[in-house]
């Protein structure tokens, strides 16, 4: 920025260094790392089981931000595990989200603060749990789909435990909570988009395009313990799901490629599809009314700069018209035995300009979008800008936070998967936002129960949440 540096100080208090990307002619500022916190790998939920897995999904919890007399905010967020420690096999962990109350003092200075004092930055404590439910109070299971419930009423058919274990399997990785405590997930195995009361009740499913469903010898097939014929991969389902509140549109971007399009390899896999669900038609109250798919465009994944390896993208959020926030990261840091991660950012992709493939030949698996990872020539692709530098060894240094060496207390976490996204409520600045994310530590303590029984995973990952500042013109709350 080419500015005089009194007129710079007024205008961006906040800004260490000038940090900006322009998609679409809009300029995106990032503000750095404001506050760190954690919850212990060893704490437990009202179940008894481990309370971990924290980052598959988060929302803010509609109507619970606020801005304290003494400069600090409060609010809480929603979290989402996906289906418990399932390190061996999958578990019967009925799906379930936590509330977590924080109060965020954003520290914005320069020098170091002790990992101790980083905490104080973003204190969390965990308040309850919503265990998820169908119409009749049935549980729900993290257990491998191998099962298929014939449709039945408003229900499409859909995966469940087995054919003799008739419960519906869920692997919750994507959440939108809307004001009236209600709730859309999405998940791994259908992959499905749900409609869930607050109380945490079946109420809606919405299937994807055939392309996308899961398929083996010409039938639907939901496991994920091997990849189907076409269809998403095994464990790479809608992993994201965001909401345009002014349209009612879901978005829910598939984790890489489909089998057809280049399959679960990280070589081959960087295209990734994104579906848009128009749901004002839809009562959350009650689920009734239908869906409408409306649109379709191809995300091109970051690859890795030296083996082209494709980065796949933990989470998306909606910012404005056609501009999407997606976290994107390699696997590496604390619970990976490599503790050196060399990309995790937040970075931003606008579908624009993009090819919308809706109701193209396209939803037929026959035809790939990429075959063997190569993109049809016919479709321009979404393509990602990086914007937050999460593992920003200086900014990670101001929070007695590291990458790399030693997998410590302070190693930071290598499963980022979350964004929740909430006005800095300062008028000098009211394009500025705090950015919420939490890291997925797959339940990782060597003092965890799972479903009742007691589990040494070897290590003890803490839940860790990190908060960034950014400024975010046009984003729509
Ligand atoms: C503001 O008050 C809350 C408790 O109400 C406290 O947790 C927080 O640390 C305080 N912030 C500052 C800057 O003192
Ligand atoms: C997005 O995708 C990742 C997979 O990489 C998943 O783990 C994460 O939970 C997803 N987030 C949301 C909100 O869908
Ligand atoms: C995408 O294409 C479909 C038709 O194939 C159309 O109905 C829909 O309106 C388009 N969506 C957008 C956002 O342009």
């Amino acid at each position: 920025m080419m500015c005089a540096i009194l007129a710079c100080v007024n205008a961006v208090p906040h800004s260490r260094r000038d940090d900006h990307v322009k998609v679409n002619g809009v300029k995106y500022t990032n503000k750095g790392l404001v506050a760190f916190g954690q919850l212990p790998a060893n704490a437990l939920d009202v179940t008894g089981d481990t309370l971990g897995g924290l980052g598959s999904a988060m929302a803010l919890k509609p109507g619970s931000w606020q801005k304290l007399t003494n400069g600090s905010f409060a609010g809480t967020l929603y979290v989402h595990p996906d289906r418990g420690y399932n390190i061996d096999k999958t578990v019967d962990y009925q799906a379930r989200h936590h509330t977590i109350d924080f109060v965020l003092t954003p520290y914005e200075k320069k020098k170091k603060l002790t990992f101790e004092d980083a905490q104080a930055t973003l204190q969390v404590a965990y308040t309850g749990t919503i265990l998820k439910t169908e119409r009749d109070g049935k549980k729900t299971t993290g257990l491998d789909a191998a099962g298929i419930r014939d449709a039945l009423g408003i229900d499409p058919q859909l995966p469940i435990a087995s054919m003799s274990d008739d419960r519906l399997s869920l692997d919750v990785e994507g959440m939108v909570a809307n004001a009236d405590g209600s709730f859309w997930i999405s998940d791994e195995y259908g992959p499905y988009i749900y409609l869930f009361s607050a109380k945490g009740a079946l109420l809606h499913a919405i299937t994807p395009p055939a392309a996308v469903l899961p398929m083996r010898d010409g039938e639907i097939d939901f496991t994920s313990v091997e990849d189907p014929d076409s269809g998403r991969a095994a464990n790479q389902g809608l992993e994201n799901l965001t909401i345009d509140p002014a349209t009612q549109t879901l978005y829910a971007m598939l984790q890489s490629a489909t089998i057809q399009d280049g399959g679960n390899d990280d070589e081959t896999s960087r295209y990734a599809r994104l579906l848009a669900y128009d749901v004002s038609g839809v009562s959350t109250a009650d689920g009734s009314g239908d869906s409408a798919y409306v649109g379709e465009w191809v995300v091109e994944l970051p690859v890795s700069n030296s083996k082209g390896k494709t980065r796949a993208a933990s989470e998306i959020h909606f910012l404005n018209d056609g501009v999407f926030l997606v976290l994107s990261r390699d696997g590496k840091g604390g619970g990976d035995d490599d503790t050196e991660s060399k990309y995790k950012n937040i970075a931003i992709f606008s579908i624009s300009d993009a090819t919308n493939i809706s109701n193209s030949k396209f939803d037929d698996p026959a035809n790939p979008i990429a075959n063997g990872g190569n993109l049809d020539k016919s479709i321009s692709p979404a393509e990602v800008t990086d914007f937050i530098d999460m593992i920003d060894d200086d900014e990670l240094a101001r929070f007695g936070l590291h990458n790399g060496d030693d997998a410590d207390d302070t190693l930071i976490a290598s499963k980022w998967e979350s964004l929740a996204i909430v006005s800095v409520s300062d008028e000098e600045s009211p394009d500025d936002y705090f950015i919420f994310t939490a890291a997925d530590n797959d339940f990782i303590t060597t003092d965890g129960i799972s479903v009742g029984q007691q589990y040494d995973a070897g290590a003890d990952v803490a839940n860790q949440f990190m908060v960034f500042r950014a400024t975010l013109p046009g984003y729509l709350t």
